[in-house]
């Protein structure tokens, strides 16, 4: 009886209570949020305080970087200049008749308002959550002016302005460090910013297809190509950070599904140029992890919260050093390419980058002092991907999902065994290997 009581008060509430948000599922373009994939509660377990954190931030939310405002919103937005097509005429596209681009060459790579807000929320919110750590006297981000900027804004929120308490220390972006910056993927020479475009592009040839035969009908005038249908779902998630919202976002222009197929035509891309798709990536993200435990552990040093901002390409090779969001994890086999198919989208797969490297992305690990029930007392560690919680497949053996002292450092060392070198990674170079500016 009580079933169906429930049954029958909450049915329509549930029915209404989902809405599907495609800036959720925009990629590296998606606005900052928190996943909450799994839903395991942010604050640290019970019987647990958080000694330090150590975090590592992607820049906020850009007017568009270079390739994208190149490749598909400036070639999209001049078309449209052009064209003859009555936008009235049509039903989903009715919008553009006096729509206005939202970005021009001038704004390439710089942070908007919203961006500049969000990195001093970040702030704040950090400072909130880690009220009874020490104010660090440093914060480091890589020279780029995204990057410090939005450092400075963190600053700003973290101190409520008062920025004087806070040190900004840069980080040359350059290919002689290696390792040892905010940018070890510079230096290496087996990167490369076009890995994974290939496998991205047969699938954008697969998803784009009915796309662009249905706005065809509606507007035969306009010849809509692969570029442009990607401009357009890019400009829902730019024109949103930039005026708040978007005609692009409209669910009556794009279906859930046909979002989905964007954000794994992006996934794919990520997957092989920062993911599991290659040996490379892990090797790139592991020392930032080990420079951060080693600074975690560092008795004589009197820093207690590490931040450090950086681009997109970092977080997600962090994760993978990590092995975090890895599809192939508990099928006891390692078919790297056989999870993300070319043709289909894997509805199923653990690896989203709207997840993993939207705008302001962080990875934080955070070592905490614990006296919990059913655990011995004494230190644990969790890693935190936006504010959720991420247990380690491997390395589960404290309250929350999180690793004990013991076992975090011996899952360190084998994958300093495996991911460890980052010359022999980057084609036999010889550079700087490990990242020493968390240094006392
Ligand atoms: C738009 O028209 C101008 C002038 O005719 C031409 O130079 C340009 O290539 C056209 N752009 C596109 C995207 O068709
Ligand atoms: C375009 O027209 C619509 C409907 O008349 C109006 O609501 C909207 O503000 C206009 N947008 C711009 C950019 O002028
Ligand atoms: C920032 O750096 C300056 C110059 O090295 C130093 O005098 C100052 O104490 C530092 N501030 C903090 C908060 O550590
Ligand atoms: C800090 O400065 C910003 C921008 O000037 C302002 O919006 C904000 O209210 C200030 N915050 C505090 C805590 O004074
Ligand atoms: C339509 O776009 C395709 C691909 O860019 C191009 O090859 C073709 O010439 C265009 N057709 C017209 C009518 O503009
Ligand atoms: C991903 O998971 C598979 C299966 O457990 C494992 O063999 C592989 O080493 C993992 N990859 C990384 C980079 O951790
Ligand atoms: C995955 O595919 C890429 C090319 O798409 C290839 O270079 C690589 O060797 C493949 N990896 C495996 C494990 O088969
Ligand atoms: C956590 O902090 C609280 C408040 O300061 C304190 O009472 C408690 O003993 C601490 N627990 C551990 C395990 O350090
Ligand atoms: C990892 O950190 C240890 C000590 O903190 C250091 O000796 C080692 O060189 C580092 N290894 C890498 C690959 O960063």
């Amino acid at each position: 009886m009580h079933l169906q009581n429930l049954l029958v008060f909450t049915a329509p509430v549930l029915a209404l209570s989902y809405r599907f948000n495609p800036l959720e599922h925009s990629a590296g373009i998606a606005p900052y949020f928190t996943p909450h994939n799994p839903p395991i509660q942010s604050s640290p377990p019970q019987g647990c305080n958080v000694t330090r954190a150590s975090y590592l931030v992607r820049h906020a939310a850009i007017y568009a970087n270079d390739f994208d405002y190149e490749t598909y919103l400036e070639p999209f937005i001049e078309k449209l200049h052009n064209t003859t097509q009555d936008w009235k005429r049509t039903e989903s596209l009715k919008f553009l008749s006096n729509w206005t681009a939202p970005v021009s060459d001038e704004h390439i790579e710089k942070l908007t308002a919203v961006g500049l807000q969000e990195a001093r929320s970040l702030g704040k919110s950090l400072h909130k959550k880690y009220a009874h750590l020490k104010t660090p006297a440093k914060v480091w981000s890589s020279t780029a002016d995204r990057t410090v900027k939005s450092a400075e804004s963190f600053i700003s929120g973290f101190t409520g302005n008062h920025t004087k308490s806070v040190n900004l220390t840069q980080i040359e972006e350059s290919k002689t460090a290696g390792a040892d910056s905010l940018t070890p993927y510079k230096g290496c020479s087996e990167y490369s910013s076009s890995y994974g475009s290939d496998q991205s592009s047969a699938f954008i040839k697969v998803y784009t297809k009915p796309i662009i035969a249905r706005l065809k009908a509606e507007a035969p005038s306009f010849n809509f190509t692969q570029d442009d249908i990607t401009g357009m779902f890019e400009l829902c998630g730019y024109e949103t950070v930039i005026r708040g919202s978007s005609p692009f976002c409209a669910p009556s222009l794009f279906t859930s599904e046909e979002w989905l197929s964007f954000e794994y035509a992006n996934d794919i891309m990520y997957f092989h140029n920062t993911g599991y798709g290659r040996d490379l990536s892990a090797s790139l993200g592991f020392p930032w992890v080990n420079a951060s435990v080693a600074a975690l552990d560092d008795k004589s040093s009197s820093q207690e919260l590490y931040v450090s901002f950086t681009h997109r390409e970092l977080p997600p090779t962090v994760l993978t050093a990590l092995g975090l969001y890895n599809n192939s994890a508990y099928t006891g086999a390692n078919h790297v390419n056989e999870t993300m198919p070319e043709d289909r989208v894997n509805y199923n797969r653990a690896w989203k980058s709207s997840e993993i490297l939207p705008f302001l992305t962080n990875v934080a690990i955070e070592k905490m002092s614990c006296k919990s029930y059913g655990y011995d007392e004494g230190e644990y560690y969790r890693i935190l991907n936006n504010a959720n919680p991420q247990p380690l497949v491997d390395c589960r053996d404290g309250p929350g999902g999180s690793c004990s002292k013991k076992q975090f450092h011996k899952f360190l060392k084998e994958r300093e065994e495996q991911f460890g070198d980052y010359n022999k990674a980057c084609g036999g170079s010889h550079l700087p290997e490990s990242l020493s500016i968390y240094e006392a």
